[in-house]
């Protein structure tokens, strides 16, 4: 954290700074923010381009990116597979086989695993499903509690609808859960899936037994009785 009348190092060279101290807001986190009194141009020309005007406005992105952490997708291979055994264990109350993980290791883009500052806190594990090729089944999407409702699940649903949309062969996507799963309704609701079935006895182990059917039906436009993707 910067003190007032501290030196900051730029991008353009070491820059004296004198600043003030403010509170504010960040991210739902009250904290204390600085403002500069140095020529704005001085500090990052990316920076600067974004906010011309606003000493401010720089020290508020300063402090996002020293706060924000660092979230992203990686693969599933066969060093981290242990990583993706152990987080399923926790997050869901079925245990998956050996095929279950073989199978993973070969999904590519559809199994991906989701880091919080480089440590495996989430994951997401889909296959086409065997009896119609057009329908990708999400077979299991979970992060771990602490870090739900951070975006980390919605990450993960967004690349998966992303990889689908740029396949164009896919009527639609699909999964099950257990039926008192609310927080999982809502967000699959949330991407446009509706429940279109319920399965009795689906779960052999956990209760409820009963499961839905969430479905995404991806967008398609009917031309001249020619099913068309949208814009295509
Ligand atoms: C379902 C699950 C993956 C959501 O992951 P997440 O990272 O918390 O979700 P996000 O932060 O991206 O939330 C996206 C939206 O979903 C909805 N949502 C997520 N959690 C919610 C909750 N507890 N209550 C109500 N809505 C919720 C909200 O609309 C949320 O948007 P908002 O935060 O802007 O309001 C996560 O709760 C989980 O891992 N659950 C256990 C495993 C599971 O049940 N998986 C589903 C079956 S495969």
């Amino acid at each position: 954290m910067l003190k007032p009348d501290s030196h900051y190092s730029a991008s353009h060279g070491p820059v004296s700074v004198r600043s003030r101290s403010d509170q504010m807001i960040v991210e739902g986190k009250l904290m204390r923010v600085y403002t500069l009194d140095v020529p704005v141009k001085r500090l990052s020309t990316g920076i600067t381009d974004l906010h011309p005007s606003s000493n401010l406005s720089i020290m508020y992105l300063f402090l996002l990116n020293m706060t924000r952490p660092k979230i992203e997708l990686g693969d599933v291979t066969p060093h981290n597979i242990k990583q993706l055994k152990r987080l399923n264990t926790v997050v869901f109350p079925v245990s998956y086989n050996e095929k279950f993980y073989k199978d993973v290791l070969e999904a590519g883009e559809l199994a991906k695993l989701a880091y919080y500052n480089d440590i495996v806190i989430g994951a997401v594990c889909c296959r086409i499903d065997p009896n119609n090729g057009r329908k990708l089944y999400i077979m299991t999407l979970g992060c771990l509690s602490p870090y739900r409702r951070l975006g980390i699940g919605s990450l993960m649903l967004e690349h998966i609808l992303s990889y689908v949309e740029k396949d164009g062969n896919f009527d639609s996507i699909y999964l099950h859960v257990q039926l008192n799963n609310d927080v999982a309704i809502d967000f699959y609701k949330k991407f446009g899936f509706e429940i279109v079935e319920t399965k009795q006895h689906y779960y052999k182990r956990i209760e409820p037994a009963d499961a839905y059917v969430l479905q995404k039906t991806l967008r398609k436009n009917v031309t001249n009785g020619e099913e068309q993707k949208d814009g295509k």
